[in-house]
């Protein structure tokens, strides 16, 4: 849509949030809350952007550093949404066409409401639209006050109402739509004699019905899309609608969810068609997950690009890692940051690697520790093989040539090469480089001293 700005309110603390954190900076399905009225505002054609900043404005402003669209204003006072909006004036000189305004603790809104309050404003040449929904308990919100004919006539507060007015199930959400040149040459026009002596937005509303501009209310249908997150109860509600929304898409796209109310999965997360995550999963949004795979229960998986037909097992941790086609990890394997697995690996139990690159077809099956390694193909970790990569200082280098087959309980102290197709024998410490197709044994000779356990008795 053309000629639409956003200004987001995000200066208020949150005080019932009990927390040292800004509120909208709260994540909610893996996501901080202001990300989601941003990302609404952005796809509904806004541009710019401009977030009211006030409390803790340097994290939200450091949270948007990279974001060309958006433009951070100061609001030093928080002396009520009305001045919070003229402090957007300046980042909008010039800016003549239509302003959204949202609040930065509004997760659950989406892109075709804002769509549909714009066009809906721009239908009826309106100076001011605010959305509103009807709703079973108004305690808290704006009420919408209408004459007998159903027009809008003003909003009042919770704390400024009348008790017929406080009857009103018709509430403002806080979302609005204005012309920008009514918005601007009206707003300083609005005073703070009211409860709580704040300059309130609302107060619009009057403004424009007294002027004879087109002023009117847009009741959304769904109420749970406006709700505003003021405490951590709040908090868990939209981020447990926010993930059945994930959830019911990606199963609409063909992924199998074994328990929706039981998989955390993170706005933005990727999943391949067939595939079947089981409960108690934690993905987040930076992993693509491709089709066919299994998720078992009990899994983290976070900054991961999973190739397709893997397996997962249940209970494993995986971070920053990549997976060709087909690799099995897991039961309670732990793969750290750096962790390249080409096709067919398999990494099993009580495994941990970090910083490795594993090639094809190549197995770590129990209770081992790989990290700081180049493993090439068709490779045998025996069970309890540790890298020595670090001496206390420095980290070290492990490589590991084509066809190796490491024995159990194998040492490997880094920095060391054992050269393709060589053989470690079970229990052996590896200090100096072996060459390929040779064997590498160093155990302390075995002696049996007969009777000796007699003898002790
Ligand atoms: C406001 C509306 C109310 C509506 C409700 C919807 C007014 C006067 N009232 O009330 O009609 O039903 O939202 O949730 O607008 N903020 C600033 N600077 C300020 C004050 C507020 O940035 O000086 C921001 C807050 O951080 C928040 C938003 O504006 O994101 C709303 O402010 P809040 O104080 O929560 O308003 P309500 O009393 O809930
Ligand atoms: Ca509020």
């Amino acid at each position: 849509m053309d000629n639409v700005a956003a200004i987001i309110l995000a200066a208020g603390k949150g005080t019932r949030m009990k927390s040292s954190l800004v509120k909208v900076l709260h994540p909610a399905a893996g996501r901080p809350m202001i990300d989601y009225p941003v990302m609404a505002a952005r796809a509904a054609g806004a541009a710019p952007v401009v977030l009211v900043v006030g409390h803790q404005a340097e994290a939200v402003q450091g949270h948007f550093h990279t974001a060309g669209d958006i433009r951070c204003v100061l609001q030093q006072e928080q002396l009520g949404t009305g001045h919070a909006v003229a402090c957007a004036r300046e980042a909008l000189a010039g800016f003549d066409g239509t302003v959204l305004i949202l609040c930065g603790d509004t997760p659950l809104l989406r892109e075709e409401t804002l769509k549909k309050l714009i066009e809906f404003h721009r239908a009826h040449r309106a100076a001011l639209t605010v959305l509103s929904a009807t709703v079973d308990d108004p305690h808290g919100y704006g009420r919408i006050v209408r004459n007998d004919g159903g027009a809008v006539l003003r909003i009042v507060e919770q704390k400024d109402a009348a008790p017929e007015e406080l009857a009103i199930r018709e509430i403002n959400s806080g979302i609005y739509c204005m012309d920008a040149a009514f918005l601007f040459d009206n707003i300083d026009s609005v005073g703070s004699d009211n409860a709580q002596k704040e300059f309130y937005l609302t107060d619009l509303v009057a403004v424009a019905v007294n002027k004879g501009l087109a002023c009117l209310a847009l009741e959304s249908g769904d109420a749970e899309e406006i709700m505003g997150v003021n405490d951590r109860g709040q908090l868990a509600e939209a981020a447990r609608i926010l993930r059945r929304r994930i959830n019911r898409e990606l199963m609409l796209s063909g992924v199998t969810i074994i328990d929706p109310d039981q998989t955390y999965i993170d706005q933005g997360a990727a999943i391949g068609a067939d595939t079947i995550v089981h409960p108690n999963c934690h993905i987040d949004g930076t992993t693509v997950i491709g089709s066919g795979c299994v998720i078992d229960g009990n899994v983290t998986i976070s900054g991961c690009r999973i190739a397709d037909n893997c397996h997962i097992k249940a209970g494993s941790v995986l971070e920053d890692s990549q997976l060709h086609e087909a690799v099995a990890v897991g039961p309670m394997a732990h793969l750290r940051p750096g962790t390249v697995l080409h096709a067919h690996v398999k990494i099993g139990n009580f495994v941990e690697t970090k910083k490795i690159v594993m090639g094809e077809g190549s197995k770590a099956s129990h209770l081992t520790y790989l990290g700081d390694a180049e493993i090439g193909r068709d490779v045998n970790i025996g069970c309890g093989t540790i890298t020595c990569n670090y001496d206390g200082v420095n980290k070290h280098r492990t490589v590991i040539g084509d066809q190796v087959f490491i024995g159990s309980d194998v040492q490997l102290v880094a920095p060391v090469t054992v050269g393709r197709n060589s053989l470690v024998a079970a229990g052996t410490t590896v200090t100096i480089d072996v060459p390929p197709d040779s064997l590498a044994i160093a155990r302390v000779p075995q002696v049996n001293k007969d009777g000796w356990r007699l003898k002790k008795k």
